[in-house]
């Protein structure tokens, strides 16, 4: 009965969303799924009783705690930041003192790209394949200890780098440091977290901004080995972590009905992923569009008409879609609602048949002319 309920709320909002033109946001690859009402007023009652007038703990010990138990690491092996992105500057920045340059795919999260040009920092290029997967021959010659940046799953392809090979990596170049940015990491079939034990160059960073749906915390973290930790550790300024952001993360990890409605998202994201990819690749031909199967929260098409590419932007912005563009010829489209994906699907179904209608008219057309 309450599933029923919910396909028939479902199926009022998609009605209402299709015939309005109600902003759509999926370009930040933000979750779709904000928290119940009900359970930010506890969390907001909790804060209220906290001392607003000091300053946050210094060390974090117990939420270092609970994330190093989280993943099966020690308090040492953590360190926490003020979102992902504020410790990838924090990264680069101490190891540019002792590295001569970096190696970072083409293409990847562009935060990377700016990062190393403000720190003067030399970047060679690991090209993925045109599909977006990681292909380990085309690695670029490392002759000098360099950091090795790896976001996987891939911003903004969605492939990882299988777990065997991020090793034979690791093995063939332990002079290397390696960062291993697994924002999506909720997202994918496999984390690289537990490599940590065996290899002490490897560094994985996390963020509560994309499977945890928190971006408004700025929380993220990254583990690896003692040395390379009381290393970044030195470069951190104090306080980062504001009460307010501990308090969530912490309820995040231990509240049970928290932790459920976050996997559940999770999981309502894979799946409208999955049949979201499926629905594209049904119609996707080698004159259209390609789409890759991805394990993060967005899908990447990449397309072979540059018309149609522009029709699709065009019907986008007019219904006020907004979608990201982070390479040339292709749409990134964050998994929005069930309602939004809906809507999404059948513009970019309808572009898709009217063009291949007008490219048979315009066969027919030459053909009659002979
Ligand atoms: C690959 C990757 N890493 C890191 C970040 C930064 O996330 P945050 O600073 O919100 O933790 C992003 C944001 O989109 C990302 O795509």
């Amino acid at each position: 009965m309450k599933t029923l309920a919910n396909l028939t709320a479902i199926e009022n909002q998609l009605h209402q969303l299709l015939e309005t033109d109600k902003p759509i946001k999926l370009n930040c690859n933000e979750s779709p799924f904000d928290l119940p009402q009900t359970l930010k007023d506890t969390i907001t009652s909790k804060m209220a009783e906290l001392s607003w007038n000091r300053y946050p703990d210094f060390q974090q010990t117990d939420l270092v705690e609970l994330l190093a138990h989280s993943v099966g690491l020690k308090n040492e092996n953590i360190l926490l930041g003020n979102g992902s992105s504020q410790l990838i500057q924090q990264i680069i920045n101490c190891c540019s003192k002792f590295v001569s340059e970096v190696i970072i795919e083409n293409p990847t999260f562009t935060l990377y790209h700016q990062i190393c040009q403000n720190e003067r920092l030399n970047y060679k290029e690991w090209h993925l394949n045109e599909n977006g997967s990681f292909c380990i021959e085309n690695f670029p010659t490392v002759s000098e200890p360099s950091i090795v940046i790896i976001t996987s799953p891939n911003n903004p392809t969605g492939a990882v780098l299988p777990k065997n090979e991020l090793e034979t990596l690791l093995q063939t170049y332990p002079e290397c440091i390696f960062l291993v940015d697994e924002a999506y990491g909720e997202f994918a079939n496999e984390s690289s977290i537990e490599l940590i034990h065996k290899y002490s160059n490897l560094l994985v960073l996390k963020t509560f901004s994309k499977g945890f749906g928190l971006p408004s915390m700025r929380f993220g973290y990254v583990a690896g080995s003692k040395i390379l930790i009381d290393l970044l550790r030195k470069h951190t300024i104090p306080f980062t972590i504001n009460v307010f952001s501990e308090l969530i993360v912490r309820e995040s990890l231990t509240n049970n009905s928290f932790s459920r409605i976050i996997k559940t998202n999770q999981e309502r994201i894979k799946n409208l992923r999955d049949f979201s990819c499926y629905e594209l690749s049904e119609i996707a031909d080698k004159t259209t569009f390609s789409v890759n199967t991805s394990q993060s929260n967005f899908l990447l098409l990449r397309f072979n008409d540059t018309s149609l590419l522009n029709e699709i932007k065009e019907i986008f912005a007019a219904k006020n879609i907004t979608v990201s563009f982070p390479i040339t010829d292709c749409i990134r489209i964050t998994i929005g609602t069930e309602v939004e994906m809906s809507k999404v699907l059948k513009i970019i179904k309808q572009c898709v048949n009217s063009f291949k209608v007008s490219c048979q008219e315009a066969i027919l057309n030459t053909l009659s002319v002979y």
